[in-house]
């Protein structure tokens, strides 16, 4: 056994902090008499039961030109039992897509565990709108590799796809390497700290 914890349930198991390699390692769990505190129940809690408590909440948004792709990412994600809310647009017809990007941006800022994903018709637009807002970091992807950095390097909160160029093939692709990217920290920290040093500074001008 690689690594030991000691709580009081399974059910009350936190495993927003866990560890990618700690996913399926034994856990040691109070057998419900945390009094006594000598029997213990040990367990293995499998990968997909922490993948299921810390699944992130995923926030779809588009505007006209990029409705399309996000049907079609939310009818992808939702066979893979993701949590989502789509913020809207819900038809074809025009639409201004800084709304859209606002939308994605504020309900990604109210919690730690969501992330969004935005699409217009290049991706352009909505990555520029959507970066006004603190705390944002939008990555207009083109590509797997783009996808895959966007996440190691810059740790985007939102994976931003354009509509136009990204065909299904593509797109199912991209948002799969997003999803099992990991930040990588490090060097790059400093530098997100950078990015949020220069937001604090322009805010105030
Ligand atoms: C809409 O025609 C288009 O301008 C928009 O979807 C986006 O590409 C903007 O950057």
């Amino acid at each position: 056994m690689s690594k030991i914890e000691i709580v009081p349930s399974l059910l009350s198991v936190d495993f927003s902090n866990l560890a990618p390699e700690n996913r399926d390692v034994e856990k040691a769990v109070f057998n419900g008499d945390a009094e006594k505190n000598t029997k213990f129940l040990y367990a293995r809690v499998s990968f997909e039961e922490s993948r299921m408590k810390t699944r992130p909440l995923i926030i779809l948004g588009s505007d006209h030109a990029g409705f399309r792709i996000k049907k079609f990412i939310k009818n992808l994600l939702s066979k893979e039992n993701c949590l989502i809310k789509d913020v809207g647009t819900d038809s074809p017809d025009p639409v201004d897509y800084p709304e859209y990007a606002e939308r994605v941006a504020v309900e990604v800022k109210k919690g730690k565990n969501r992330k969004g994903i935005l699409t217009c018709g290049t991706g352009i637009g909505a990555s520029i709108a959507a970066n006004k807002i603190p705390g944002i970091r939008a990555a207009l992807v083109c590509n797997t590799k783009d996808a895959r950095l966007s996440i190691e390097h810059n740790n985007a909160n939102i994976l931003v796809l354009g509509g136009r160029p990204f065909n299904k093939e593509m797109t199912k692709r991209v948002i799969g390497v997003w999803f099992k990217s990991e930040f990588q920290g490090g060097r790059h920290r400093r530098r997100l700290n950078e990015i949020s040093r220069l937001e604090k500074k322009y805010l105030k001008a």
